[in-house]
């Protein structure tokens, strides 16, 4: 269904119009690393600036010449378009530039198709794909048909030339019955993980800051690695083991842009729900690049729209191997916990470091305490047993069981709020330092 991108680059021209009204300006230099990421071979970059978009075609008639003699002279066979296009406007250009036309959500959604791991990931670009061209479909490619894979070809684009509207509608039916079939297995297995209470985390980061070479260096698996935006669209879960701590998951998800179009964040929100549950982010920065504390700001955007701005985080510098003589070093904040790790994922450097940050966030402090637990609760204290916190044990005449045991702060508040040892927090809480502390008591009245 997808197909790979052409060996050598469509001959393409950008056009990139700053527009008065318009209080946040598309980035030229991302449009370029965009196109590029398509596949695309840009011949010539047509900038401009215009008080408002023209309703006909975007641009003015000037610049619409300046274009159609780019395209001529260079023999394009694309047009892109930092920006969003109407479908009467994407149409009339295709008619006077006589060449495919795209916008910039054409573009990310190309994108998109290409990279798609997952079965899940395929069938949200697919639906995306179709929904943005549902609206597009009367361009008259007659002109274009053999011409096919090529950008904004791909995936769905690529059938645009045969299907009709009709069954463009039943496929995105069909699509959203696999897209519910995959959801409720993702909420399954995150119900499980949930009541086996493993923390997930979430990597997070602004696209090519490293995230999947990271995660490949804390799996030691191959995932799919390139030095091109979005090499991750689909999040990828993997199960890892911390020091002193035990085991996590640890999902690796598709890399942030700026202003990714707002119906994209919402056909990706299932993918990007993996990381509004985590326990953690770590959120990956380029630390070599000099517009960091711009990407910083955008992906923190992002989580704030998908409600996951209030999950702890721990920034990770990464790429400083690129900075000479730069060691690896972990910032702690005031609390003294973790804030920021400095590593280069590349090498391997800090990964060391990175591992007992991320445990240390996870288990809180650990504290070595004697708990006491009533006969009745043997399914307690077999979980307790499985994850190796009992340092010893011995069991008195009328069967309550002694433990010494040495777990994370957070594990032993866990504990006191299952079901009914809630009366025990209090005692828990207020008696940290006390010799026993009687979990699970409230059960055996
Ligand atoms: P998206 O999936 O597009 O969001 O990218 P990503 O954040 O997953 O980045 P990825 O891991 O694909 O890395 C992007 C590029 O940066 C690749 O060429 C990596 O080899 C390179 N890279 C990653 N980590 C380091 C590092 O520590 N040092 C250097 N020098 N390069 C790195």
């Amino acid at each position: 269904m997808f197909f790979e991108r052409p060996d050598s680059g469509e001959v393409t021209i950008l056009v990139n119009i700053a527009i008065d009204s318009d209080s946040v300006r598309e980035d030229p230099n991302e449009f370029e690393e965009l196109a590029s990421s398509a596949g695309a071979l840009s011949v010539e970059f047509i900038s401009g600036s215009r008080k408002q978009p023209s309703p006909t075609y975007f641009v003015g008639a000037g610049k619409l010449e300046e274009i159609a003699a780019a395209v001529k002279s260079h023999g394009a066979q694309v047009v892109l378009f930092n920006h969003t296009l109407s479908p009467s406007q994407e149409r009339n250009l295709e008619k006077a530039l006589r060449c495919r036309v795209l916008d910039r959500t054409g573009l990310i959604l190309d994108i998109f198709a290409q990279r798609a791991r997952s079965h899940e990931g395929k069938l949200q670009v697919e639906l995306a794909q179709l929904k943005h061209l549902s609206s597009r479909l009367k361009r008259g490619w007659t002109h274009l048909d053999r011409q096919k894979g090529g950008i904004g070809l791909r995936g769905a684009g690529e059938k645009q030339l045969e299907l009709d509207q009709r069954m463009i509608g039943v496929r995105i039916k069909a699509l959203n019955k696999g897209l519910a079939k995959v959801r409720s297995q993702r909420n399954q297995g995150r119900r499980s993980r949930s009541r086996a209470e493993i923390p997930t985390i979430s990597i997070v980061g602004y696209t090519n800051a490293g995230k999947s070479t990271l995660f490949n260096e804390l799996t030691n698996a191959s995932t799919f690695v390139a030095d091109q935006l979005f090499a991750t669209l689909d999040s990828t879960l993997r199960r890892i083991e911390l020091p002193n701590y035990g085991s996590a998951i640890l999902a690796d998800t598709v890399g942030f842009i700026s202003r990714l179009p707002h119906q994209l964040v919402e056909a990706f929100r299932a993918t990007l729900e993996e990381t509004a549950s985590a326990s953690l982010l770590l959120h990956v920065i380029d630390y070599s690049n000099e517009e960091k504390d711009k990407f910083i700001d955008n992906v923190n955007s992002v989580l704030t729209e998908i409600d996951a701005h209030a999950i702890p985080q721990l920034q990770v510098f990464n790429k400083i191997d690129l900075l000479g003589d730069f060691e690896p070093k972990i910032e702690r904040d005031k609390f003294d916990k973790p804030s920021k790790v400095w590593i280069s994922a590349a090498e391997g450097a800090g990964i060391d470091l990175l591992r007992k940050a991320i445990a240390e966030i996870l288990a809180g402090s650990v504290v070595s305490e004697k708990i006491r637990l009533a006969p009745n609760l043997t399914r307690l204290r077999s979980q307790i047993f499985s994850k190796g916190f009992v340092e010893e044990e011995h069991i008195d005449e009328e069967g309550y069981y002694h433990l010494r045991v040495r777990l994370p702060d957070a594990e032993l508040e866990r504990l006191t709020r299952q079901g009914a040892v809630i009366e025990a927090v209090s005692l828990v809480v207020s008696s940290k330092n006390a010799e026993s502390l009687e979990v699970g008591e409230a059960l055996t009245g």
